[in-house]
């Protein structure tokens, strides 16, 4: 682990000397003790020990499946929760509050040593219909309620808050939403400042989409920066959410960053995810692992930028399947939290190896999935038989599936096809860690090549997103190679 070079004048670049100095201390008694796997290992690790962080969103239902928990506290020092701090969650109606999806999130990260971005206190989405249909005047009272409300309830819990998420249009014009309606451009102003006298220790961000690279929108964003710099109001960091389609990381990232710090705030990578056009090719993924580098690389080299963060742990948990349509493989995980060429890229730019037995992160390192089917199903060994567990994530004309298959018998599977028949009204626009043939009616799905063996015990994902006519019900069964499996 070696420090970054600099002259440290910049008081964020000595503040980030100083943590990476702790962290490198701290991962130098971990690699002589050995302990590979433990707390302080994996990209943390190797962030921290440049003196940033990295993170990933997490939801409430991530929190009960164990292979993913595992990666997330392995792998990450920073946990954003991807829905349940947001405004629909936390103030349903005028005045009612539930905090309990967030405050678990909170306890999750706490347990495991990692801080939270608070996500987010003001955006015209996920905004209950009771505040768009506010009297405009009635609008601020009800925006500075929820912010102090929010904000006093996660004081001191929390790192960071993005306080108003996504205002700006891709013209660099704000958006028309119920706050700006109600208050024009100062309602931003007004939301820093109040959450700022409820949290007076949280960074306090404005975060957005396509500002990443210099353009019009990033431009007002850097305007708007300046502005409230300029008038005194709190502002402490922009989030650059980062939601790239593969091979588009802006050439300009690195000096579009440079340019908000030199006004003196701190930048953020928030929402970090690459998506690319299914199936995903090897050579796509090796274009992945190629943005990651240059997204860690461009934050690596401005002393503001104060850590990057992924959307989701693996593709599993992505958004993008759901969003765009035949996209998807967008982290650095597969399906099955296999970590991705993307991931080894990660490691190396945070100044890491994937072969050295030092680094636990080379024990997760393991094989990249290919696309590939893999022939002739077999059964070595004793009795078959199999469970499948599916998640179905509906909304009204479309669906995402996953689907763990577990071997429970004594034999190894070698090569598998799942069998079940889709809800009328079902098509699949697209598969993950399968193929799956028809798109409709009753279906087959085939073990790429990562994923075809299935010893005693061991368990695969595979998924799918679908258009519906009204019915997203699950299949009522499943059979692997010809058995029925039981559900769970
Ligand atoms: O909770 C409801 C559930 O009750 C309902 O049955 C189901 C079907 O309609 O929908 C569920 O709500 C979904 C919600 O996620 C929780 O799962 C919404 O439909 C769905 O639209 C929502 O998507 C979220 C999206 O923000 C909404 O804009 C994604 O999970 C979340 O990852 C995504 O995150 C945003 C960031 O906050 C801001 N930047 C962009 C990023 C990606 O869109």
């Amino acid at each position: 682990m070696s420090l970054r070079t600099g002259t440290l004048t910049h008081p964020r670049r000595a503040q980030r000397a100083l943590y990476a100095t702790a962290a490198a201390i701290a991962a130098g008694t971990l690699l002589l003790a050995g302990q590979a796997g433990a707390t302080g290992t994996g990209l943390k690790t190797l962030a921290e020990a440049k003196g940033i962080y990295f993170g990933t969103a997490l939801t409430q239902s991530n929190l009960s499946n164990s292979a993913l928990t595992a990666v997330a506290s392995g792998q990450f020092d920073m946990v954003t929760p991807g829905n349940e701090m947001k405004w629909d969650t936390t103030e349903p109606s005028n005045g009612t509050y539930n905090f309990s999806p967030g405050d678990q999130i909170v306890s999750y990260a706490q347990a495991n040593g990692m801080r939270v971005r608070g996500h987010n206190l003001v955006w015209h989405s996920q905004l209950p219909s009771w505040v768009s249909s506010l009297p405009t005047t009635q609008v601020q009272a009800a925006m500075e309620s929820h912010i102090t409300t929010e904000a006093t309830h996660y004081k001191g819990k929390v790192y960071s808050w993005d306080v108003v998420n996504e205002p700006f249009n891709d013209d660099g014009t704000l958006r028309q939403d119920a706050f700006y309606a109600a208050m024009g451009n100062g309602y931003i102003a007004d939301a820093l400042k109040t959450a700022h006298a409820a949290d007076p220790n949280a960074k306090l961000y404005l975060n957005d989409y396509n500002i990443e690279g210099q353009n019009a929108k990033s431009d007002a964003m850097y305007n708007l920066v300046k502005s409230l710099k300029a008038a005194g109001v709190p502002i402490d960091g922009i989030g650059l959410e980062s939601h790239f389609v593969l091979g588009q990381v802006p050439s300009t990232m690195k000096a579009n960053m440079q340019r908000f710090t030199a006004l003196g705030v701190n930048v953020a990578v928030t929402e970090l995810d690459d998506r690319i056009q299914l199936p995903a090719s090897s050579a796509n993924l090796a274009q992945q692992a190629t943005d990651f580098t240059t997204v860690v690389d461009d934050c690596l080299a401005v002393s503001g930028c104060v850590g990057v963060s992924q959307w989701g742990v693996g593709d599993a948990d992505s958004w993008i399947p759901g969003f765009f349509s035949g996209y998807g493989a967008a982290t650095m995980y597969d399906a099955n939290y296999q970590p991705k060429p993307a991931y080894n890229a990660v490691v190396t730019a945070l100044g890491g190896s994937t072969s050295s037995p030092s680094a636990s992160v080379s024990a997760s390192a393991s094989a990249s999935p290919s696309a590939s089917p893999s022939p002739s199903p077999s059964v070595t060994g004793v009795a078959s038989s199999c469970k499948v567990a599916d998640v179905v994530n509906a909304w009204n004309t479309g669906l995402t599936e996953n689907i763990t298959i577990t071997n429970t018998g004594s034999g190894t599977v070698n090569g598998w096809t799942l069998g079940f028949t889709l809800s009328a009204g079902q098509t699949i626009t697209s598969a993950w860690s399968a193929t799956i043939t028809p798109t409709s009616g009753q279906v087959t799905a085939t073990n790429l090549s990562y994923n075809g063996t299935l010893t005693p015990g061991a368990a695969t994902t595979i998924g799918f997103q679908a258009n519906h006519t009204g019915d997203a019900a699950a299949p009522a069964s499943f059979t692997l190679n010809g058995k029925t499996c039981s559900a769970g």
